[in-house]
């Protein structure tokens, strides 16, 4: 029994020495210490030994017992550091490796240029307000003097919903004079911008949507002048001091007198080039007095109150802002067109 004993914890310590992983080791520990294991195989065999002998080799098999142990435990921490040292190697961070760009989006051109319209308003005392897309004909039209059966409620033009012409895209901003009368206490100062809506095949300067950007003051006293010499300012601030406009007569239903601003044309200065169609001008407003007709149906007494509206063309005004040449570049979202800007 002795060389029993001895053999045992000779082959455990030599198996122990070059275990190489946490199951090759539970495997050996089972083996020679578990309840079927060798080292109690041998312990059950202590009861045939003369009574004297007993207590000598319980001693030394406590001592195998104690040594395997040992032995285990000294393996156990060689293989838990083996499996920590390759966990770390295998989850280095190289921390000197350059990190991959973040592409930040920034605004879009048009909305750089409102937004710099929306501040030379606010500058002069005009809120921003808000309106709705989808539009009474009401008020898109009947409010503003177009009646049943004037041009631009045609059909070809206009985005009906239903066949009486009660709801539809709005075509204008303009409706939103009447939203505004309709709400707002007077004296009134506001810009409002938007989508718009109409039947136009798209090309380098038409679109079946587009932005406006709708203005207008009611005052006591509010005269053509003031209408001029805001939108010179609002113009010089856009484009740069001493940027020159031009006003011709023109013809809305709910302005009168009615005109549309021109800019010199910033490629040619005047002279004429591919960019102004010859013209040394480019067209960028509509505006005029407010129709008096349209102040009594707000409810607003045309013998105290005069008023001036104007409706921007955002696309264009930004077009020029950017030197950009074809409308259809602002819609397509072509991230090589507006990284540029
Ligand atoms: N709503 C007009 C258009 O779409 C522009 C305009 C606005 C004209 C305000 C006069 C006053 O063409």
């Amino acid at each position: 029994m002795r060389e029993q004993l001895a053999k045992i914890r000779e082959d455990a310590l030599a198996l122990l020495s070059a275990v190489k992983s946490a199951a090759e080791l539970e495997e050996l520990r089972v083996r020679y210490l578990g309840k079927k294991g060798e080292l109690t195989a041998v312990l059950k065999q202590m009861g045939g030994l003369p009574a004297a002998e007993r207590p000598v080799m319980g001693q030394l098999a406590n001592q195998v017992r104690a040594d395997i142990e040992a032995k285990l435990a000294e393996a156990r921490r060689e293989v838990e550091a083996r499996a920590l040292e390759r966990r770390l190697e295998a989850e280095a961070v190289d921390v000197t490796v350059p990190g991959k760009a973040v592409d930040i989006g920034h605004r879009h051109p048009m909305y750089v240029a409102l937004d710099e319209m929306k501040e030379i308003f606010i500058g002069m005392g005009f809120m921003v307000v808000d309106g709705p897309e989808i539009e009474l004909g009401e008020l898109n039209f009947d409010r503003l003097n177009a009646e049943p059966g004037h041009p631009s409620r045609d059909w070809s033009d206009t985005f009906y919903f239903d066949k009486d012409e009660r709801v539809m895209l709005r075509s204008q901003t303009s409706p939103m004079q009447v939203r505004a009368m309709d709400s707002l206490p007077l004296p009134i100062r506001m810009v409002a911008p938007g989508r718009v809506y109409r039947k136009d095949e798209v090309d380098a300067t038409h679109s079946p949507m587009f932005h406006q950007v709708e203005g207008m003051v009611i005052d006591k006293g509010v005269t053509m002048a003031d209408l001029k010499g805001t939108l010179n300012t609002v113009v010089e601030q856009l484009y740069g001091k001493g940027t020159r406009t031009r006003f011709r007569p023109h013809h809305f239903p709910f302005t009168e007198p009615s005109c549309e601003m021109d800019v010199q044309c910033h490629k040619c200065g005047g002279v004429g080039c591919p960019t102004c169609k010859g013209e040394g001008w480019i067209e960028l407003l509509g505006a005029g007095m407010i129709h008096p007709h349209v102040l009594e149906m707000a409810g607003i007494d045309p013998d105290v109150w005069s008023g001036w509206a104007f409706g921007f063309g955002l696309e264009r005004t930004a077009m020029r802002r950017f030197k950009i040449d074809d409308l259809r570049l602002i819609f397509e979202n072509d991230v090589r067109f507006l990284e540029q800007f």
